[in-house]
């Protein structure tokens, strides 16, 4: 078995855990990353596109911005469209704030090359992560990497792998507890290059069900609409999904989409899902691996990067003040911040997606919630704020 040292033992190599790396690194904390994929794995993944304001501000504090803000794209307002009334929150004019179109495969590319071109350092393909004695005050993280065995001893263990990761599963049962819902339905994406059907985004219910109008860039789109969990990608030809999009956005919208053919397409479930506590000994989680929200409010790649400031800060605090308060509240501080989020996020699902056996009482329900946001500028405004990122109390 092979030894190593670090002062952080990072596992899972997406932005929660490149970020916290790269923000420990900025503050002379030395970390290492693992992950069981190979960096063109992850550099391939698509998965979400807007960032909140405070994300956009983290990214620019841990130096890693500079393209985000070249490439990337402020948007200061969304669209929510019911049955093909739709309704405009001004994110900007309610908060004096924008989120940014910047896709998470683009940041997790910047975080990468960073943290390489700074000699830290990333273990891709690894395989058996375990970590170990995470009660202890030199936990331990086990991994196999290119047939040889490994043992990385640590101050801190971050378990930012995900929600099928390995990092939850070293809390004991009698002290996790798990809050769970399963939605009955997936959302079908897919990325097509043509410019998008409208500037700004589009948050559709139609009683088909969902659609989203979202984008990458001025010349690549990314739609989704809400699918059947039994439906599999290769149901949905290209010329399928431009059909069942264009009826659910509603004829002024179909008219002006530019489709063509599209280079990727896949499906996701949706979730709620959180764990409690998010410390256990000296292993931290982080991100997905302990919450998940659907994605209908855009906050999933959001809560993984407020989740590693805190942590990031009560490091620092640790190793340079010698203050352990910080991560004494870190479950706390980011359970508070993560339930509202996942308030918002069920609240913006539940609004807009068609449910199974539906009774005619929810949807006028759902009619009405809409209806509200519509005729209340103070609804409106909470929707922008949420939707913008509330704040992060450290
Ligand atoms: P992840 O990005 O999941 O990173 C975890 C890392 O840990 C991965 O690299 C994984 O390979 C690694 N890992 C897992 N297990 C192990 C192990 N045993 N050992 C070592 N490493 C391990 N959010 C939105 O807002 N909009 C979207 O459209 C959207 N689409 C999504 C589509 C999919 C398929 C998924 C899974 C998520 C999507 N999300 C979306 C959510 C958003 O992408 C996540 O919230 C975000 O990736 C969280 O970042 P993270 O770093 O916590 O976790
Ligand atoms: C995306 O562009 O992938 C996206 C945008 C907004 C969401 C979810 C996904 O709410």
């Amino acid at each position: 078995m092979k030894k190593k040292k670090t002062q952080v033992c990072i596992i899972g190599s997406g932005p929660a855990g490149l970020l916290l790396s790269q923000l420990l690194h900025n503050e002379g904390i030395s970390s290492i990353v693992i992950d069981r994929q190979s960096r063109e794995h992850i550099e391939a993944r698509v998965r979400a596109g807007v960032l909140e304001w405070g994300s956009v501000e983290a990214l620019d504090e841990a130096g890693i911005g500079a393209r985000m803000h070249k490439e990337g794209i402020p948007h200061a307002g969304f669209e929510l469209a019911f049955n093909g009334d739709r309704h405009r929150i001004d994110i900007k004019g309610h908060t004096g704030k924008d989120v940014m179109i910047y896709g998470q495969t683009e940041l997790t590319v910047d975080l990468i090359a960073r943290r390489l071109e700074q000699a830290g350092e990333i273990v891709f393909s690894a395989s058996d992560v375990v970590p170990l004695d995470v009660k202890s005050p030199s936990p331990k993280v086990r991994y196999c990497a290119n047939g040889e065995n490994y043992e990385i001893e640590c101050d801190h263990i971050a378990g930012c792998d995900g929600f099928h990761g390995v990092s939850k599963s070293a809390i004991p049962d009698d002290v996790l507890k798990t809050f769970e819902r399963v939605y009955p339905f997936g959302w079908l994406g897919l990325l097509v290059d043509k410019p998008p059907v409208s500037e700004e985004l589009i948050y559709a219910n139609h009683e088909r069900g969902f659609a989203l109008s979202s984008m990458r860039s001025k010349t690549r789109s990314r739609y989704y609409i809400q699918c059947s969990l039994n439906d599999k990608v290769e149901d949905w030809s290209d010329q399928r999904f431009w059909d069942e999009f264009s009826l659910r956005m509603g004829p002024q919208i179909a008219a002006d989409l530019q489709t063509g053919d599209s280079f990727e397409k896949s499906i996701a479930p949706l979730r709620s899902f959180v764990a409690e506590p998010m410390r256990y000994g000296n292993l931290y989680l982080a991100g997905d691996a302990a919450h998940i929200v659907p994605p209908t409010g855009a906050k999933g790649l959001n809560l993984a990067i407020a989740d590693v400031r805190v942590l990031s800060r009560a490091f620092v605090e640790h190793y340079k003040r010698n203050n352990d308060a910080y991560l004494d509240r870190y479950s706390e501080i980011c359970l508070k911040r993560v339930w509202k989020v996942e308030r918002f996020s069920w609240f913006m699902s539940m609004m807009l997606h068609h449910f199974p056996n539906m009774s005619a009482f929810e949807k006028r329900m759902q009619r009405a919630e809409f209806d509200h946001i519509v005729g209340s500028e103070t609804a409106s405004r909470s929707v922008a704020e949420n939707y913008v990122g509330l704040p992060l109390e450290i």
